[in-house]
């Protein structure tokens, strides 16, 4: 059944009421300052509707991994700081987000006030999903909203004993945009619809490709994870990474996909990963003892590049080689730059957060695909067709 959205609320007075908003900013944090404000600026549409009706709104976020104890440096102060700059507004910091004088001070925010609570983390209560933390977390709210997609995959008490005890709780608007372009990519693509999956590891990605198999024209395999694959085709693999105790796998996946898993058909090799090891080109047949494929081929990114452009519904998820290291970004920059391209002649294209969005964002490309996911895991999880704790635990309409 569908979730309900803020939108849902939209007849009913919320003016006064306090809004109790699950935000995910966990954002890259240097020297004490915000380095990258997405996932705060993706919040803003919901903290603003909330502000021009009257409510007073009670942010609550993760930080980092603290372990269930209070440490300076996972403090959400710097991110209140630059939450203050976005909103150009007076933030509240809420130092203790459980103590009762916290609760009688949210009654006290003026309307369109907004407060941000100190890291969720730092009480071991909620990452075990306690109900009497989530009862202390309810006590700031009159209602219950969450915004954080990159969060729903965590059953924690701000995502999901919460939304038990404070209702109504229903989803804000980037946790529903996501959902919508995730969901829709899913459900009723637009084709062809192809996915495009790198990254390090095949096991990570076993159940996305499982799930997706069924429902996708093709899965373009690129990053260390096809040399598994290759390793399946009983293929040398130099000194690539191979996941031995998948190859199996691999095979019996290449055996079942009947053509739509499309592996790359040369290799970017060199004898060490470093941006100045000499490196050479080679069909995936040619990979020689003590080389590593580092990233797809030339022949490759023209192959995907030529797919993508076919295809009206893409969804990416993990590069296509290390392109923290160049030259080998250069696999998944012409992935990126295909997206793109796909976008302009008309494909919804949808990026799942992590490594794929920050290659985005670094080839200047994240606002010329249809949707970029600030969710890694989360996105991930949902491709896996897994349910989100976090979404699932909020008001169906
Ligand atoms: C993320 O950055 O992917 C989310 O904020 C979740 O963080 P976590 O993996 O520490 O739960």
């Amino acid at each position: 059944m569908p979730t309900k959205t803020l939108e849902a609320l939209a007849g009913q007075p919320l003016e006064g009421l306090r809004a109790l908003v699950r935000v995910d900013f966990n954002v890259p944090v240097k020297a004490g300052a915000v380095t990258d404000t997405t996932r705060i600026d993706a919040a803003l549409p919901t903290i603003r509707w909330l502000r021009e009706r009257g409510s007073r709104v009670v942010l609550l976020s993760h930080f980092g991994r603290p372990q269930g104890k209070a440490h300076p440096q996972y403090s959400l102060r710097p991110v209140a700081a630059a939450l203050e700059k976005v909103l150009g507004m007076p933030v509240l910091f809420l130092d203790d987000p459980t103590s009762e004088a916290t609760a009688r001070r949210t009654k006290q925010m003026k309307r369109g006030e907004v407060a941000l609570a100190e890291n969720t983390r730092f009480w071991p209560g909620e990452e075990k999903n306690d109900p009497d933390l989530a009862r202390q977390f309810a006590a700031l709210g009159d209602f219950y909203v969450n915004d954080a997609f990159g969060s729903a995959h965590r059953a924690h008490a701000s995502t999901e004993a919460v939304a038990h005890l404070l209702k109504p709780a229903v989803a804000g608007f980037l946790m529903a945009k996501e959902l919508a372009y995730l969901g829709d990519a899913l459900t009723s693509p637009a084709r062809p619809f192809v996915a495009v999956l790198g990254g390090a590891k095949i096991s990570g990605k076993i159940d996305v490709i499982e799930h997706l198999l069924p429902q996708v024209d093709a899965i373009l395999i690129g990053g260390a994870m096809a040399c598994t694959f290759f390793a399946g085709l009983g293929l040398e693999t130099g000194t690539s990474l191979v996941e031995a105790d998948r190859t199996a796998m691999a095979k019996d996946l290449l055996a079942r996909a009947g053509g739509k898993l499309v592996l790359p058909t040369g290799a970017v090799i060199a004898e060490r990963l470093a941006a100045d090891a000499p490196i050479r080109s080679v069909r995936r047949e040619q990979i020689p003892a003590g080389w590593a494929m580092y990233d797809v081929d030339r022949a490759t990114r023209e192959d995907f590049r030529t797919r993508i452009l076919q295809a009206k519904t893409v969804v990416w998820n993990g590069p296509m080689g290390v392109f923290e290291t160049p030259p080998f970004d250069a696999g998944t920059t012409a992935v990126a730059h295909a997206l793109a391209d796909a976008t302009a002649k008309g494909a919804v294209t949808v990026v799942g957060g992590g490594d794929s969005a920050a290659a985005l964002a670094a080839a200047g490309l994240a606002d010329r695909v249809t949707h970029v996911s600030t969710g890694g895991g989360a996105s991930l999880e949902f491709l896996e067709g897994k349910t989100l704790p976090g979404v699932a635990a909020l008001d169906v309409t």
